[in-house]
Formats: C-alpha cells, sequence, structure tokens
C-alpha cells in the first residue's frame, strides 16, 4: 500500500487532531491518555504540541486525511535521555492489516537511532495486536504493571517493553 510517513508539524494540527480523538474514543484501553482530557483542546494546542515533539503521521498517497500516526518522546534530563519513549501509536480501523503500523514503528527507530540508545513503549497487556507488531519490530518485555489504567471502573494492566537500538557503553 503505498503510504507516505512524516514528522508533523503546526500545518498538519487540525488532520492530527482528528485522528487523535478518534484513537482515544475509539481504544481508550489503548492510551494513557484520554478523549474527555485531550478533545477540548484546540487546533491551536494540538498545533503546540507537533512543534515542540517528535511525532510522525501517516497518510495514503494523493490524500490529507491521516492514517496512522506516533510520538517519540526523548527527555531532555541528563539521566534519562539516553532512552526514548514511543507514545499514541494508532492507525485507523478501517486501515489496520496492511502494514502501516509496522512502518511507523520502522520509521520512528530510524529516527530515534542517533538520538539515544534505546526505545520503550508501554502495551495494554491485553492488546494482541500491537504486543505482536513490537515483538516483531525487536521490542522485549522487561515489565509488567497491574492495574496501570482505570477506565470507568474497569481496570487495565500493562506490559513495558524496550528495543535496544545502540547498545550501551559500560564501563
Ligand atoms: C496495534 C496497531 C497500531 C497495529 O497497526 P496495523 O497497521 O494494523 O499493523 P500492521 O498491519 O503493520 O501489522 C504488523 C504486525 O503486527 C501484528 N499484528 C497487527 N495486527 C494484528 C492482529 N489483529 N492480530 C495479531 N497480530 C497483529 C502482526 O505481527 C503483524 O505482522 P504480520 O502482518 O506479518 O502478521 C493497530 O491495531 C491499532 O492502532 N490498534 C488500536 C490502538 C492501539 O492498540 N495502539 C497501540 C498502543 S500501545
Amino acid at each position: 500500500m503505498p503510504i507516505s510517513i512524516k514528522k508533523l508539524s503546526g500545518a498538519d494540527a487540525a488532520d492530527y487532531r482528528d485522528l487523535r480523538l478518534d484513537g482515544l474514543s475509539k481504544n481508550p484501553e489503548a492510551f494513557g491518555a484520554s478523549f474527555e482530557d485531550e478533545s477540548p483542546l484546540s487546533v491551536d494546542d494540538f498545533a503546540q504540541r507537533l512543534e515542540g515533539g517528535a511525532v510522525f503521521g501517516a497518510r495514503l498517497d494523493g490524500e490529507t486525511a491521516l492514517v496512522g500516526a506516533v510520538g517519540l518522546r526523548i527527555p531532555v534530563a541528563s539521566k534519562t535521555k539516553h532512552k526514548g519513549a514511543i507514545w499514541g501509536m494508532y492507525v485507523r480501523s478501517d486501515m489496520r492489516g496492511k502494514g502501516i503500523g509496522a512502518a511507523l514503528i520502522r520509521h520512528v527507530l530510524d529516527y530515534a537511532k542517533p538520538l539515544v540508545e534505546e526505545v520503550t513503549i508501554i502495551v495494554g497487556a491485553s492488546n494482541i495486536a500491537a504486543h505482536k507488531l513490537y515483538i516483531k519490530m525487536g521490542f522485549e518485555q522487561y515489565g509488567f504493571e497491574r492495574r496501570a489504567l482505570k477506565v470507568g471502573q474497569t481496570y487495565y494492566d500493562e506490559v513495558l517493553m524496550s528495543v535496544v537500538l545502540n547498545p550501551p557503553t559500560e564501563q
């Protein structure tokens, strides 16, 4: 499937807001953030987020709507800046199973490789599709958090995963 992936800027904010709110409303268990917290945010709020961070969006060639996106957070603190964290991974439901998720992860790992030693991701313990995707892309489980999220009265456990991009230089 011909898609293009690029780092999003403020100009993509309206399209990104649409995609993000679609994900938060349809798959609340997949995200730490919630639809209730983010739906009041304006396009300008999303533009600031995109300008201040690293979010990558996928589009079908020739189309404007985003079909998927993923974010990468790299801490500025000197003791933690060797590890990036992937967040907000999402592919629209009608576009799943076509390789877009894998392409987004590949893209964000290529971007991260010159910047960090390792990349982490948190995935819902019952999210088989995402778990298999990350295993396929080289991630390994290193932890498990019970009752990490509470959506309504339902608790969700989460699996902590990481992939080493540049082996640590221990002395
Ligand atoms: C998880 C998600 C991003 C996968 O995106 P996708 O574009 O469908 O994934 P791909 O088509 O690139 O699949 C790549 C690999 O992931 C795994 N995978 C994807 N969907 C799967 C499914 N339904 N069941 C089992 N494995 C699956 C497979 O290993 C697949 O490789 P294969 O096709 O060679 O078998 C997508 O399902 C999604 O957005 N889900 C809702 C939000 C979410 O869970 N986000 C992750 C938060 S951590």
